[in-house]
This record gives structure tokens, sequence and C-alpha cells, in this order.
């Protein structure tokens, strides 16, 4: 796999964020007091936890992109209230993940069998089992925000091609808010995210055999008010250059940026949109009070 970086094109590949040290990052992450995120979204689901029960009757939990599963662990004891068995999924590209989400479900009860599988659910979802049981797909921690527009309804209507007709989809949302709450969920004075980003550079030189040097570049963080995006890059602090293997060269200016991560934030028209283009219908929807954050749940069309 060649890694695309070019002069004009300055991404890096957000998937490597997500090595054993990014992903216990990202649990660091979720337990600052600036990451909105994680702890409004596990109030939703604690909240309605019940609803979404009845309203899915499940029979098995398939996860996507789980981490470290903690938010789906309520669904999960809910449901082990009415089934006398369930089978949890957990898919990640993240072997770390893989490992947290275990721990922290192993213990819950002999009723749940749980299931990890490694991969990418942007090339591996076509692979994947769909079983034969009345499935809930979870998309939890606002990951579709990670991606562009069109990727998203690829990802989605992808999704919704393996979904039988009585599977369903809960999806987690952030929605718009005030631009400083948002921004400083990205920017946590602790450095987490600081760290998490710089750590993709880590990843990238062991595995292309390169040579970035993380303190040549500064963690910055921007909203982009037209496409309501938080955009995180990699600013590069001096002129250097960074040395293929086989000997391309790549040179990056003082003040250039190397884009690590998107995190969109949606309205509701903007949200259904998307759905209605991936062929998804929604059933419920879900928020808090302040409207931070939504929960959806959904069917294939
Ligand atoms: N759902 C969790 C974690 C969200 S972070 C929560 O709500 O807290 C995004 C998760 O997706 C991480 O666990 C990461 O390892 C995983 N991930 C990122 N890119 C992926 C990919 N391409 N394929 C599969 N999993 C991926
Ligand atoms: N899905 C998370 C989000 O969009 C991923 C994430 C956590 C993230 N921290 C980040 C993305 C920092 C970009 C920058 O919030």
């Amino acid at each position: 796999e060649k890694l695309h970086i070019s002069i004009k094109n300055k991404i890096l590949p957000t998937k490597y964020l997500y090595d054993d040290k990014g992903s216990k990052l990202f649990e660091d992450i979720c337990n600052t007091e600036e990451y909105y995120l994680t702890r409004t979204e596990k109030s939703i689901v604690q909240k309605y936890a019940k609803d979404i029960m009845a309203a899915s009757s499940a029979e098995e939990f398939f996860e996507l992109g789980s981490g470290s599963s903690k938010k789906t662990k309520i669904l999960i004891l809910e449901a082990l209230k009415y089934r006398k068995k369930l089978t949890y999924t957990s898919f990640d590209i993240s072997k770390k993940a893989l490992e947290m989400s275990k721990k922290e479900l192993k213990t819950i009860s002999k009723n749940l069998s749980i299931q990890l599988v490694k991969g990418d659910f942007i090339n591996d979802l076509k692979n994947i089992d769909v079983g034969k049981d009345r499935r809930l797909y979870l998309f939890l921690g606002s990951t579709l925000g990670n991606f562009n527009n069109q990727m998203a309804i690829s990802f989605l209507y992808n999704l919704s091609k393996i979904m039988k007709k009585k599977d369903f989809l809960l999806i987690g949302i952030d929605k718009i808010k005030d631009h400083d709450v948002i921004k400083s969920a990205y920017n946590d004075k602790a450095g987490y995210t600081e760290k998490f980003n710089k750590n993709i550079l880590d990843v990238i030189n062991n595995k292309y055999n390169l040579d970035f040097e993380k303190n040549n570049f500064t963690h910055s963080i921007t909203f982009n008010k037209s496409n309501n995006q938080i955009e995180m890059y990699l600013k590069s602090k001096t002129k250097q250059v960074i040395n293929f293997p086989n000997k391309e060269k790549i040179l990056i200016e003082q003040g250039d940026k190397l884009l690590t991560e998107i995190s969109r934030k949606f309205n509701d028209k903007t949200i259904k949109k998307i759905f209605s283009n991936s062929s998804l219908k929604i059933r419920k929807t879900y928020f808090d009070d302040n409207k931070y954050f939504s929960l959806y749940l959904l069917n294939s069309k």
C-alpha cells in the first residue's frame, strides 16, 4: 500500500491514528472535561436504553469501530435483562481497541458471547458475515463525522445493502453548537489530543520507514465554518524535507499544514439528507437536553 502524500495534497491517512498508543490516547481524550461527546452520548444511551432495545428487538449486536465498548455495555446489560443469550461482535481496525472491548465486557455474563474481528470498515464491510438473527449495528462516537460527505454516503449505503430487513443501525452524531465549545473538545488542556495527533507520525514512520520528526510540528485545530467541520492538522515549525526510502522527497515549508483528521458537525437537515441518500430510514431520534448530540435508530429502506 502506497502512502499518498504529495506536496499539493498534504493529507495523512486517518486510520493510522489508531495504533495501540493512539487507541489508548483516544480513551484519555474521552475522559477529558473538554470532550463533551462521550459523556453526552453516554447519557443519551443511558436514558433511552430501554426504548432502543424495545424498538430494535435485537438478537445480536455488531459494532463498527467499537473502541472500548463502554457505552455499548449499557445496551448489552439492558438486552440481557430480557434475553437468554446475546452475541456481541466488535469490528475494529485496532488490536488495542478489541482488547479493551473484551476486557470491558468479558465479566458481564456467561450468556454474552463476544467476538472480536480486526478489520477496516471502509474496505472489509462487504466480507462480513451478516448472520441470521435480528442484528443491531452500532456506529457510535460520531465516527461518521470523520468521513467526508461522499465517503459517509458510500459507507452507509454499503451498510444498508448488507442490513437485513429487520436489522437496525444505531448511529451517534455530533451536532452543530457553539464553535468554542466544539473547538475546545479538540484542544484539551492536558494535551491528549495533541499527543493523539502527533502519534500518527510515529505510526507512519514505522510503517513506511520515514523520518518525520514530531518536534518539528505543532498541533493545530481549526473550525471550518463553511463546512461545519473541525480540521486537525500538524503544522510545520520549520522548512523540512521528508526522505522516502526510494529516495523521493517531500518538501514541507514552514507553516505548511498536514491534515490528519476532520470531524464534521451536523444539523438535522444535513444528516437527514445523508441518511436518505444512503437508502436508510430514520425510525427513532434521541438527543440530550442541550441538543449537543443525537442518536438515530435506522432501518434499511
Ligand atoms: N465507538 C467508540 C470509538 C470511536 S473512535 C466510541 O464511541 O468511543 C473510532 C474507532 O474506530 C476506534 O476504535 C478506531 O480504532 C476505529 N477505526 C478507525 N478507523 C477504522 C477503520 N478504517 N476500520 C475499522 N475501525 C476503525
Ligand atoms: N470520532 C471522534 C470525533 O470526531 C474522533 C476524534 C477524537 C478526533 N479526537 C479527535 C478527530 C481529534 C479529530 C481530532 O470526535
